[in-house]
């Protein structure tokens, strides 16, 4: 079987993969609103734009959606479009001057006194996963627009130094297209024109479903969503933490120093088909229970990597603590021709795995694979490994967040009841999931801060924030504007 590549978004080179195989192959948030607890300072508004409407608004976006029932929006799905067409409007509203990109993000923009000057990018993603919360992108994209609204409404716009931009990227979850950042890669530059023939599970290219939405879908129209890295100073996102650590530190906001890599592959195990009730079950060439031992393979791989891969002094060539956080899911998979009576002729699955050196991710993926072949060998089914993403671990740069953890204590300042709790240092954590930021680092140095969440449940219609802790995220990203953007420090 062969492995292929098709885009990466790192310039280190990859290792292995180009052996031909034949594998194919603390504190509860409880469910209260939380509201009450917040001083946002001697002007009520301030708190109206930055929790109760910036909450509004982000219970308005979760009704937006394809699924009945439950949450979806993918690449340019009907909801996704209506999605876009309200955050249009709540961009206007927030005093911005507003355009869709030819990949379908949204920007809102406000040009500032020095409309050369290098602009502040800040944004994060209005599509979903399926069954998903609520948080997941829109939480960052609400904040942005009300903290420029704030600036807005106590005339503080014009007094901007640099120009300041929000973005809704399209694509951040890849649901659709199995390639993540569709719209943040496009915009950074990196996105190559093949992108433009990837198909979804039916068929359907990305090139076919702009152009269902009239968006040209052409190799120059790709080339203006990119921007020139001169013009921009920097991208900040605002984004659910989606694990657990800042709920048990009990601090609403921590500060992101980077993002693991990330890797999705397309496994195919082909068999032979045929009929339940006959073929013996030594006759079997079966791609089920193939598929069955490959993805347990991979669950042991994950969870014990030091049982298959031998450790010196050193692990491969990389240190044992490289493998700190390595997570492999299988959340995927497909048979055909799925019925009961039928040993499949084909089942689909896909793998992600995340690490936060990227080293130990191709080692382990290499592993993964070659013991794979081995399976596939034995049970006589033939496997394909496809490579359909790859992402390298980030690092956040640390002087812009050094400014978020600043900002993150100013506001955090402002919360009565707790602030007490709040006077250590504000938590720097690594993030497991993948964001925007990944693509935007090709573009410009980045800087995120993580909002808590309960249990931290996400990509689950759980996912909970509290309506104060959307406030207080609001409020750290105002105090940024106001101390590093702004021609007078208010
Ligand atoms: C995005 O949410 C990802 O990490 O998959
Ligand atoms: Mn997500
Ligand atoms: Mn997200």
């Amino acid at each position: 079987m062969a492995i292929s590549f098709p885009w990466f978004y790192g310039s280190k080179p990859l290792l292995l993969f180009h052996v031909s195989i034949l594998l194919i192959s603390g504190l509860s948030l409880g469910t209260g609103t939380g509201t009450g607890t917040v001083d946002y300072g001697s002007d009520e508004v301030f708190a109206d734009v930055l929790r109760d409407e910036a909450v509004d608004r982000i219970h308005q976006l979760s009704k937006i959606s394809d699924g009945d029932g439950y949450l979806e929006r993918t690449f340019l799905s009907p909801a996704s479009i209506r999605a876009a067409n309200l955050i249009l409007s709540w961009m206007q509203d927030a005093g911005l001057r507003t355009w869709v990109d030819p990949m379908g993000n949204v920007h809102g923009r406000t040009e500032s006194v020095n409309p050369t000057a290098e602009a502040l990018l800040i944004g994060s993603h209005l599509d979903t996963v399926i069954d998903a919360g609520m948080y997941d992108g829109t939480l960052g994209i609400i904040c942005a627009i009300s903290a420029l609204k704030v600036l807005k409404n106590t005339g503080k716009l014009d007094e901007l130094v640099r120009p300041v931009e929000v973005i809704a990227f399209s694509d951040e979850e890849g649901v659709r297209f199995q390639t993540t950042f569709l719209g943040s890669a496009a915009i950074a530059g990196i996105l190559p024109e093949s992108a433009l023939k990837i198909s979804d599970k039916n068929g359907v290219t990305v090139e076919e479903v702009l152009k269902e939405n009239s968006f040209e879908a052409t190799e120059e129209s790709l080339t203006q969503v990119k921007y020139d890295p001169k013009s921009v100073w920097g991208y900040i996102e605002l984004h659910i933490e989606q694990g657990p650590l800042l709920e048990s530190l009990g601090y609403p906001l921590g500060v992101v120093k980077g993002i693991a890599g990330q890797t999705r592959l397309k496994v195919i195990v082909r068999g032979s088909q045929g009929h339940a009730g006959t073929v013996p079950m030594f006759m079997r060439q079966d791609p089920m229970a193939a598929s069955a031992e490959l993805i347990i393979l991979l669950e042991s791989l994950c969870k014990h990597p030091e049982n298959f891969l031998t450790y010196d002094e050193k692990c491969g060539g990389f240190p044992k603590e490289s493998l700190t956080g390595l997570v492999c899911t299988v959340g995927e998979i497909s048979s055909w021709p799925s019925a009961s009576n039928v040993i499949p002729g084909q089942v689909n699955f896909t793998i992600d795995l995340r690490a936060i050196d990227d080293m130990a991710r191709e080692a382990i993926m290499l592993e993964f694979s070659n013991r794979a072949q081995q399976i596939c060998n034995k049970r006589m089914v033939n496997c394909t490994i496809d490579r359909k993403h790859n992402a390298e671990a980030v690092k956040c740069d640390p002087l812009l967040s050094e400014q978020l953890k600043y900002a993150a204590r100013s506001a955090l300042g402002k919360m009565s009841t707790e602030a007490a709790n709040y006077q250590h240092e504000i938590p720097v954590l690594m993030s497991g999931a993948g964001h925007d930021s990944m693509a935007m680092s090709h573009l410009t140095k980045i800087g995120m801060l993580f909002i808590r969440c309960r249990g931290g449940v996400s990509h689950s219609p759980d996912e909970f924030v509290l309506d104060d802790d959307v406030g207080a995220a609001g409020l750290a990203l105002l105090k940024f504007l106001q101390n590093n953007m702004m021609i007078s420090v208010t």
